[in-house]
């Protein structure tokens, strides 16, 4: 892959955009080898308990769709290209394992969708975060106008998609659109706390609390509290909710298998 460095440590899996130059702008090829990544992450998800992504570089997490790529598109090429990169990044929501998103620097546009579609993001300091797609004659097309009023409402979503308003670290903070904010210099270490957190929790239940959290999104409550009840129950049969409650109760650490 040349656009993609996907690196597999132990139970970590990072995938890093590795298009600096351009600011690490998702053009036809960075998204084909993204979904080439998903695809190796997945063969091998038993033995991943978190991924991270981020963009190479301390300027640009991803600064957006590639524009030079997108201006010589007619409507169905668009349509085509759009399309892929949402199921991608769908792709990305769906995995069973909690994905972090480490927002450092720009995440513009099709960046922006991409972090949304991670469960957790940590931004560093001069992280700059926005859909100005508008600016472009264009809506954010990523899944962006679903995802971003999902996390942050309709007020707020309007306000930087209407207007193109990029917001800091600090502002992201306060709205919940990102979960920490970290230096470069501090980076590692928030990082390696959030890993060490996920790691502690039971993986079945990560992935059903994924699923669940999923459905309050894209379904009505009564069916979506079925699917919690059902995802519940389901965790009885798993070795791993024995031993989160025996632990409890015996007031020593859980030792999950998996299972
Ligand atoms: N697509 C293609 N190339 C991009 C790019 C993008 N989204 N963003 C940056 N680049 C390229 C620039 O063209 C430039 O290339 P050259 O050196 O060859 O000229 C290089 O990256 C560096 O960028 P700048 O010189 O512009 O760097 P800067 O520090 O002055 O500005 C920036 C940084 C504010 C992020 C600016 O690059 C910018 O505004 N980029 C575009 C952001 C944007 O509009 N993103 C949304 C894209 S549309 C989209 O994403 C649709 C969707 O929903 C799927």
């Amino acid at each position: 892959m040349n656009f993609i460095n996907l690196d597999i440590q132990s139970d970590i899996a990072s995938i890093t955009i590795n298009r600096e130059k351009a600011l690490n702008a998702l053009n036809s090829d960075v998204l084909k080898e993204l979904d080439q990544a998903i695809d190796i992450i997945e063969d091998r998800i038993s033995d991943i308990r978190v991924l991270t992504i981020r963009g190479a570089g301390e300027k640009s997490f991803v600064a957006g769709a590639d524009i030079s790529e997108m201006v010589k598109l007619s409507p169905l090429e668009a349509r085509e290209f759009l399309t892929y990169g949402q199921r991608v990044l769908d792709r990305i929501e769906l995995l069973p394992i909690p994905v972090i998103a480490i927002v450092n620097g720009y995440a513009l546009g099709g960046g922006l969708e991409l972090a949304l579609a991670c469960d957790i993001r940590l931004a560093t300091e001069n992280a700059v975060l926005g859909l100005p797609e508008v600016s472009l004659g264009l809506i954010p097309s990523f899944g962006g106008t679903q995802r971003l009023t999902r996390a942050v409402g309709t007020s707020v979503a309007k306000s930087m998609i209407l207007m193109g308003k990029k917001i800091d670290a600090k502002r992201a903070y306060e709205l919940g659109l990102v979960d920490d904010v970290a230096s470069f210099e501090n980076l590692d270490e928030k990082l390696g706390k959030m890993i060490k957190t996920l790691k502690k929790m039971a993986p079945v239940a990560l992935h059903a609390a994924k699923d669940a959290i999923y459905a309050a999104s894209n379904t009505d409550i009564i069916s979506g509290q079925e699917l919690e009840v059902n995802y519940a129950s389901m965790c009885f049969s798993t070795d791993d909710l024995r031993e989160g409650m025996s632990a409890f109760l015996e007031k020593r650490k859980a030792e999950f298998t998996g299972k």
